[in-house]
């Protein structure tokens, strides 16, 4: 008979988010009167601006005429995106990554996953802890774990906690690792990371040969300038980085897919013979290989994110999460919870009243108020006793869940 992968044996439960979903639909099928509101998964809610709902149906119609259709395209994506992509995101910062390092995807969670192809299976893998599941899961499958521990914490894997205490900045790890996840704007914490702070990360990196996986799907999200956007804007970084994007969450992307992960043409990495290689030329492999590239309307469509109408017209959305942010942040505060993150990010990270138990809060949230959030628990052992609560949404909806908080309270 067939095998199966025994590494998915060792995964806890199921993937947090359809467990959530899975809790919500049975309490909604015993209380079909209820009206719940969903600040749970990070999913946007509001509709795409005009300027890039012209740019899909002008991409659409380009389809249907014989001298405009297009068959495949490019796997590392459109020469237009990529150059929108490294003048913007990039240059415009003054981080140097060239439209040929980028490569166009369609979600940085399928990459943040698909990445440890190209890493041999000793490496040493460091995540911050409470962390994005997708980063720790995807190791498992891989098999670069052991089994996990009853709290949660997989064997082989370093975990770094973040907490209130240590003011959620990780320490800079004490033992030789290979690969480092690192995010920011932070899921779920919400908080940032300062220049300084990256600095010492690429630092470490340096001297210990590893290489940082930096997600930034939240950067649009910064509102402080002294914050970095990308981890480029780190001298050294090039020689030490890969970084993931996302269309998701900035301009509205979660239906729609699109993303990108920047590999330096500068990234090295060794074989087991100490020979070293480029690991551009590895992911340009895998990529050609296993995909086929994001559609052509979708990705004229993200170019325009970067146009003259586009841009402020993404800006007003992030705008409306952040204040949605704000709001939640603001009214918990004036509840007299402790609240952290929401001020360059689109969540807000709680501790739970009484310190209660992530998971019993979430039920308790949702039986008396009708809310949905994120057990904090759900994101790694350091995050038991805190709850992510996401600002996408409507206003009326955000207002109204301030409100029966303060009532459940
Ligand atoms: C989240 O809620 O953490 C995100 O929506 C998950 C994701 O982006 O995959």
């Amino acid at each position: 008979m067939a095998r199966i992968n025994e590494d998915y044996q060792k995964l806890k439960a199921g993937y947090l988010f359809p467990e959530i979903g899975r809790r919500v639909t049975k309490f909604c099928s015993e209380h079909p009167e209820a009206k719940v509101i969903r600040l749970g998964i990070g999913d946007v809610t509001e509709p795409l601006p005009p300027a890039l709902i012209a740019a899909l149906h002008k991409a659409v119609d380009e389809m249907g005429v014989r001298s405009s259709f297009r068959g495949y395209g490019p796997e590392q994506g459109y020469d237009f995106l990529r150059q929108a992509i490294a003048d913007n995101d990039f240059k415009a910062r003054g981080a140097a990554v060239e439209p040929d390092e980028i490569f166009v995807s369609d979600g940085s969670k399928c990459d943040s996953g698909n990445i440890l192809e190209i890493f041999g299976q000793d490496n040493i893998v460091a995540v911050i802890d409470p962390v994005y599941p997708v980063y720790v899961d995807t190791n498992v499958m891989a098999g670069r774990t052991g089994p996990a521990s009853d709290a949660g914490r997989y064997e082989k894997l370093v975990y770094i906690p973040v907490t209130a205490e240590n003011g959620f900045v990780p320490a800079i790890p004490d033992q030789h690792v290979d690969l480092i996840y690192l995010c920011y704007p932070n899921n779920p914490t919400g908080m940032t990371a300062t220049k300084a702070e990256l600095q010492r990360w690429v630092d470490y990196a340096r001297r210990e040969q590893a290489i940082i996986l930096y997600d930034a799907a939240y950067e649009r999200f910064i509102t402080d300038p002294e914050i970095p956007h990308s981890i480029y804007e780190i001298p050294g970084a090039r020689e030490v980085a890969i970084e993931f994007r996302s269309f998701s969450k900035t301009a509205g992307f979660t239906g729609l897919r699109c993303a990108f992960t920047v590999v330096p043409k500068t990234l090295m990495a060794s074989t087991a013979t100490g020979e070293k290689l480029p690991l551009h030329a590895l992911w340009n492999r895998r990529h050609t290989t296993k995909f086929n590239g994001v559609s052509y309307p979708v990705q004229r469509c993200a170019e325009a994110i970067y146009s003259a109408e586009g841009k402020p017209q993404v800006q007003a959305i992030v705008d409306f999460y952040l204040e949605n942010a704000r709001i939640v942040r603001e009214g918990l505060k004036g509840m007299g919870m402790e609240v952290y993150g929401g001020v360059n990010a689109p969540y807000v990270w709680l501790k739970t009243p009484g310190n209660q138990p992530s998971w019993a809060f979430f039920d308790r949230l949702l039986q008396d108020a009708h809310l949905v959030g994120t057990p904090g628990s759900g994101f790694g052992a350091s995050g038991e006793g805190y709850f992510r609560l996401s600002a996408f949404n409507s206003r009326a909806n955000v207002e109204e869940a301030m409100v029966r908080f303060r009532k459940m309270l």
